[in-house]
């Protein structure tokens, strides 16, 4: 068992932390005051290689492994989560069911320029009564002469309002339940997709969340990804990736808290000391980095296991479950050792325990994650 990175793995994360300093950080309370879209850094992303980590080169990735992808996808949300899920989804939920799925065809035409960062994906599965029972959906693809046409809506759909490309689940056949389900690849601007509204959202306010709705939007046979009635097994293989992905951008979160804290413990002066030497702020601040410690190396496993090609969704649920909790405890506790000044917007921990909270949420929530290691583990 090998601990140490690669050197290349060594030198994305070096790479992905200076980005984030440089490009991110400076600007991330803006971004959050005002819920702006960073394109430019989604632009700049692209250049790196980062929105397509672990495509092949010959479809315009970097063609990289799934540890080297987690590392960068770490780092960048310790600049700022928003730019950590932009980046997340683009990778996981619009490139990878495009590798393991699409023809060479539909690489060359979908695949290639999102993996470079020229257009943006996103996934479109939930629908208002189809969140963590996603084979409850209602969005119909209907068979007509050389093709198909959709109606539906998606809910909380990430880059929906920025994205080219998106990933789309139907009903090819509704009596089948979760064995009728297609999935598509459709260009966002088609005639018929309609960005009904944005989310107003508690964190990750760069990032934008979209309900898209569907009328009579036309697709052709060649838009049809994976074989037909097979797209409830490509959405779940798809998120045993995405999580991955969402337990990287906790660690960032996490990451960034705990360094606050420990800066912020060393300057603020009670009681004529610095209060990092009072042993209430000493425990935080070890359990805080023994979580994170943890969930580094459930997360990095679950990568690994992701790159042997077998099946992850236990690994990749346990990852996402507890990286998103000690997330979640990180932002908190750096909070409460910021005191009054950690609930003022002055200090930048008040976005982290915001921030954290989605990682709970999406890409299935804790719930979710505990029935799929409960079905692996019974099984
Ligand atoms: N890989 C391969 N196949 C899988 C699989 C996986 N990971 N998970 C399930 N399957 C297969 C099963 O083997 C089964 O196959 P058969 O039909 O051959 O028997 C089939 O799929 C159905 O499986 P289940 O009976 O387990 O399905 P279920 O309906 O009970 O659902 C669930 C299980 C875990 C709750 C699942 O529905 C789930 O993960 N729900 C949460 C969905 C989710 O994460 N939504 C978030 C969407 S993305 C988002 O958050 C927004 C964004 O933009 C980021």
């Amino acid at each position: 068992m090998k601990f140490e990175l690669t050197s290349e793995q060594e030198l994305i994360r070096k790479t992905a932390r200076e980005f984030a300093e440089q490009e991110i950080v400076p600007h991330a309370a803006q971004w959050d005051r005002e819920s702006r879209f960073p394109a430019e850094v989604v632009e700049k992303l692209g250049e790196l290689g980062f929105m397509g980590v672990s495509v092949p080169q010959e479809w315009g990735g970097a063609g990289l492994d799934t540890v080297s992808y987690i590392l960068a996808a770490e780092q960048i949300s310790w600049g700022d989560a928003s730019c950590g899920v932009i980046m997340s989804v683009n990778n996981s939920l619009a490139c990878w069911p495009l590798v393991r799925y699409g023809t060479d065809a539909q690489k060359a035409k979908w695949l290639t320029p999102l993996a470079k960062g020229e257009k943006l994906g996103a996934y479109c599965l939930s629908e208002p009564q189809a969140g963590t029972d996603a084979a409850a959906q209602r969005t119909v693809a209907r068979k007509v002469g050389g093709g198909y046409v959709i109606n539906g809506t998606k809910n909380f759909i990430t880059n929906g309002a920025n994205a080219d490309t998106l990933i789309v689940y139907t009903m090819t056949d509704i009596e089948k339940g979760h064995r009728g389900i297609t999935a598509f690849v459709v260009d966002a601007k088609a005639k018929g997709v309609v960005v009904a509204h944005t989310e107003k959202k508690m964190g990750i306010r760069a990032s934008d969340t979209a309900q898209i709705v569907f009328e009579d939007v036309e697709v052709d046979d060649d838009q049809l990804l994976g074989d037909e009635h097979n797209g409830f097994k490509v959405a779940m293989q798809t998120l045993d990736g995405g999580r991955i992905g969402i337990a990287a951008q906790a660690l960032g979160i996490g990451q960034a808290a705990l360094e606050h804290s420990i800066r912020y413990s060393k300057e603020r002066e009670q009681f004529g000391r610095p209060i990092g030497q009072f042993q209430a702020i000493q425990f935080k601040i070890a359990d805080m980095a023994m979580r994170l410690e943890a969930a580094r190396l459930l997360t990095y496993r679950a990568a690994a296991v992701k790159d042997t090609g077998v099946r992850h969704s236990k690994e990749s649920a346990m990852a996402k479950l507890f990286s998103s909790t000690t997330a979640v405890h990180c932002a908190e506790e750096a909070v409460q050792i910021f005191g009054g000044n950690g609930y003022s917007k002055e200090y930048p921990v008040e976005k982290l325990m915001r921030d954290a909270k989605i990682c709970d949420i999406y890409e299935g929530t804790n719930e979710v994650q505990r029935m799929v290691i409960a079905a692996s583990v019974m099984e």
